[in-house]
């Protein structure tokens, strides 16, 4: 065993590093993940964010009914479950095995299934257009160094006039440390720092790894994949909400964006 020791923190890793991470962390904590924010998420939900934003509430996607529609990054595959009970014809897809494990059950448990497929939203096992609406909530891009190719994967699979939308950690929330506390008040990085948060185990073994990009390379990226940018909506942190999730609480939420839905369409 090398003793190169676990650590945490921010430093550069090599792209193909960081990209495989999600898949391995995503397997191995699908169980507990889902045991800490399945309720809140529930099981046939259509959450977007910690702030508990809901599809019925956001329409975001537009008219669901009777489209075709991809999830990318799905995890356990609530929101697909309450876009099939909208009469979408929705397909969900996650790079973790575990994650879609956990949607089984979930499937067995609700009575409401949906189809899904192992897929790294980098490499789509879709044929061009394909599908009328793609969405994420929170899922594959703050994973995966190079999400410009998630982008083009959507664009791809993109009906002409079809929608992406994706949610993501809001991008200023990368300069204040990860804590729901007064602590996560005070900024202590630069907002302009691409570098990658990651973990490393005992061998120095990259296990997991998050991305951070600002809102103007968010913007490169869907314009540089061929799609319009129709809105940037900061989901606003609801009175009386008192759940914390991570780094998100009702304390940063009073004053900080704690995400960003971008919503976009392929001309
Ligand atoms: C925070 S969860 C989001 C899923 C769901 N909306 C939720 O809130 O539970 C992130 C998901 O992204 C998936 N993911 C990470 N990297 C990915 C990739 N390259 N391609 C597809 N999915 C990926 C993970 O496996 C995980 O299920």
């Amino acid at each position: 065993m090398s003793s190169r020791g676990a650590s945490a923190g921010y430093f550069p890793v090599p792209p193909d590093a960081g990209g495989r991470a999600g898949r391995r962390w995503w397997d191995s904590h699908a169980t507990e993940y889902l045991a800490e924010h399945g309720d809140f998420l529930g099981p046939t939900d259509f959450c977007w964010c910690p702030e508990g934003l809901r599809e019925a509430e956001a329409g975001l996607l537009g008219p669901v009914a009777d489209r075709d529609v991809l999830e990318v990054g799905a995890g356990a595959a609530q929101c697909s479950r309450w876009l099939r009970q909208q009469e979408a014809r929705v397909v969900a897809t996650d790079v973790a095995g575990g994650m879609l494990a956990a949607g089984r059950v979930l499937d067995a448990q609700t009575g409401v299934t949906v189809p899904m497929v192992q897929a790294d939203a980098r490499t789509l096992p879709f044929a061009a257009e394909s599908f009328d609406i793609a969405f994420t909530a929170y899922g594959a891009v703050p994973f995966v160094p190079d999400a410009e190719r998630i982008h083009a994967e959507a664009a791809r699979v993109l009906r002409p006039g079809g929608r992406w939308v994706f949610a993501v950690t809001h991008p200023t929330r990368w300069a204040f440390p990860d804590d729901p506390s007064e602590r996560g008040l005070t900024a202590t990085r630069s907002y302009f720092d691409r570098t990658p948060y990651v973990e490393t185990d005992d061998d120095g073994r990259v296990t997991y790894a998050e991305y951070h990009r600002t809102l103007g390379d968010h913007v490169a990226d869907v314009v540089a994949a061929g799609l319009v940018l129709d809105r940037l909506v900061e989901p606003e942190w609801p009175a009386g909400h008192d759940r914390t999730w991570g780094g998100w609480s009702a304390v940063r939420g009073a004053r900080l964006p704690g995400t960003a839905i971008l919503v976009t369409h392929r001309p």
